[in-house]
């Protein structure tokens, strides 16, 4: 499989060097556009170089999968200035920008009068960094091989489950922002920590132990959350205390109302 990475930045830098890093592409088989230091450095880490440009069009020319990974306001301009090179036969974009659906990205791609091109929406979250997003794929006109090397692709840089367009809000809210509100439980929790007189650093450490402990249990148990809390409550018990606190203080229903807001 060969990869064009239009977008070189956080998103677009991660997806390049983790899919070599984690053996799904050859180096030699990437080629990225507008290449930020940070994806240099990463490449230089693991000794590798790809094809740099800032010319979207030479990204374009022998990819497979073009990976479009700009702020969705410059989407419209890029899509414009690769359809012409397009070879809409063999070559699938695959756009990384929350909120456009397909039918605009196949307008800015010029489908009417060009011709059909295989699409992809794809949502990851930021610890695609790490190989370990949660990511969402979903596909228009692709083909099964094209299926088959997105799912490869994304799958090595953590978990990737194919969704339709119309659950893309849902599992954007859940996933790609949701990262960010697992952030602030961990950031409130250790505001708690401290305010109980320990150390900011300790508190970190100590709720990511927690967390992931947490994460750990409910993977290897398969039990719903519900289930693992019962085992720590004993009824007048100071976890009871704080769960119900915690209630009266309104956290699930922010929670939950977190997530509604950000569909
Ligand atoms: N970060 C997230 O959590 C997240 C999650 C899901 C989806 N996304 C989506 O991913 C996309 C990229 O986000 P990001 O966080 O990776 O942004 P970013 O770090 O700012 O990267 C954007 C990249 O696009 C390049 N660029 C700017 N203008 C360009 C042009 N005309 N042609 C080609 N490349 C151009 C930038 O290069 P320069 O340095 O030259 O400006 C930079 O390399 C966005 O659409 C965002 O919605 C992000």
């Amino acid at each position: 499989m060969k990869i064009g990475v239009i977008g070189g930045g956080n998103m677009g830098g991660a997806v390049a060097s983790g899919a070599i890093a984690a053996g799904v592409v050859a180096a030699a088989d990437v080629a990225v556009s507008h290449a930020r230091p940070l994806l240099v450095e990463n490449l230089e880490k693991i000794g590798v170089t790809v094809r740099l440009t800032r010319d979207n069009r030479e990204v374009v020319h022998g990819a497979d999968i073009v990976i479009v990974a700009v702020k969705p306001w410059l989407m419209e301009g890029v899509l414009a200035e690769i359809a012409p090179v397009l070879d809409r036969q063999r070559q699938a974009v695959a756009s990384v920008a929350a909120g456009i659906s397909f039918e605009q990205l196949a307008a800015y791609l010029e489908c009417d009068q060009r011709g059909a091109v295989g699409l992809y929406r794809i949502i990851p979250n930021t610890a695609i960094s790490l190989g370990q997003s949660m990511t969402f794929i979903a596909r228009h006109g692709t083909t099964p091989q094209q299926d088959e090397a997105v799912m490869q692709l994304f799958g090595a840089l953590g978990e990737a489950m194919e969704v339709n367009e119309a659950q893309m809000p849902a599992v954007t809210a859940l996933a790609s922002c949701g990262i960010a509100y697992a952030f602030k439980y961990v950031d409130a929790a250790m505001t708690g920590g401290e305010r109980l007189g320990l150390p900011r650093e300790e508190s970190l450490r100590i709720v990511l132990r927690t967390v992931r402990g947490a994460l750990a249990m409910l993977e290897a148990n398969g039990t719903l959350p519900q289930v693992e809390i019962d085992k720590v409550t004993t009824p007048g018990g100071i976890t009871l205390k704080g769960l119900e606190a915690m209630e009266r203080n309104g956290f699930s229903q922010a929670v939950i109302e977190g997530l509604l807001a950000s569909k």
